[in-house]
C-alpha cells in the first residue's frame, strides 16, 4: 500500500483538436479531483510520426517515444481521455501506443491505467473504451474495472467556453478518480 501523498498521473488526450472536449476534460481535472493526484500532460499524438518498423530499425525510437516511456515508467498512473472514432481508439492515439508498447521494458505493464471519454453521442465513447481496453490487456496495463466515465452528449455537458458545467458529471469524474487514487494505493509498494 502506498502512503505517497501525492500520485503523479501522466495524461494522454485522444484528440489534438483547439476545442477538443476531451482536451477541456484534462483541463478540468486538477479542479474536479481532490487534490493528491498531480497530473503531467504527455505529449500531443500529432507529434509522433507514424509507426513504422524500419525508421524503429534503422534510426531507433524518437525521441519524443523514448521521453514518453520514461514519464510513463516513473508515474504513478496514467489516465487517458479520448474520444470514439468510428467506434474505436482514434488513430493518432492507437499510433502512439504501438510506439510505447514497443519499447524496452515497455512502461504500461503492470501500471495503473484509467480511462475517460467525451464524445458527440450519448454513449459518451464507451465503444471507445472496450477496444482500448482491449489493447491494455496485451500491454499487461492494470485498468481499473469500474466505475466507468463516459460523458456524451458532451454539447450538453460542457459550456460554450469548455468548462464541463454538469453537475452529475463532474461528480462521476471526481468518484472515479478518488477511486483510481485507491487503486494505486492497493497496489504500489511504496
Ligand atoms: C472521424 C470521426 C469519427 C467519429 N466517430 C464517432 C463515433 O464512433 N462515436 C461517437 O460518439 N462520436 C464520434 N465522432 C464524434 C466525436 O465524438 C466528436 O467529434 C467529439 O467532439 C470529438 O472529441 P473532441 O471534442 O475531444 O475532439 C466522430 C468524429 C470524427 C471526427
Amino acid at each position: 500500500m502506498s502512503t505517497k501523498l501525492t500520485l503523479d498521473i501522466v495524461t494522454l488526450c485522444g484528440s489534438v483538436r483547439k476545442d477538443s472536449f476531451n482536451a477541456a476534460l484534462v483541463r478540468a481535472l486538477p479542479n474536479i479531483s481532490g487534490g493528491d493526484l498531480n497530473f503531467k500532460d504527455g505529449p500531443s499524438v500529432a507529434d509522433v510520426p507514424i509507426y513504422d518498423n524500419d525508421l524503429e530499425t534503422l534510426s531507433g525510437f524518437p525521441s519524443i517515444i523514448t521521453a514518453l516511456a520514461a514519464l510513463i515508467r516513473e508515474a504513478d498512473g496514467v489516465l487517458i481521455v479520448s474520444p470514439e472514432y468510428n467506434y474505436s481508439v482514434p488513430g493518432g492515439l492507437k499510433n502512439m501506443l504501438d510506439w510505447v508498447s514497443r519499447t524496452p521494458n515497455q512502461p504500461f505493464a503492470k501500471k495503473p491505467v484509467l480511462i475517460q471519454s467525451v464524445s458527440g453521442g450519448a454513449i459518451g465513447g464507451m465503444r471507445m473504451q472496450h477496444h482500448l481496453r482491449q489493447i491494455m490487456v496485451f500491454l499487461n496495463a492494470r485498468v481499473l474495472a469500474r466505475p466507468e466515465i463516459a460523458i456524451g452528449p458532451a454539447s450538453a455537458k460542457f459550456d460554450s467556453m469548455g468548462q464541463l458545467i454538469d453537475a452529475p458529471a463532474r461528480e462521476a469524474v471526481r468518484a472515479q478518480l478518488t477511486e483510481f487514487a485507491a487503486f494505486i494505493r492497493e497496489q504500489t509498494p511504496h
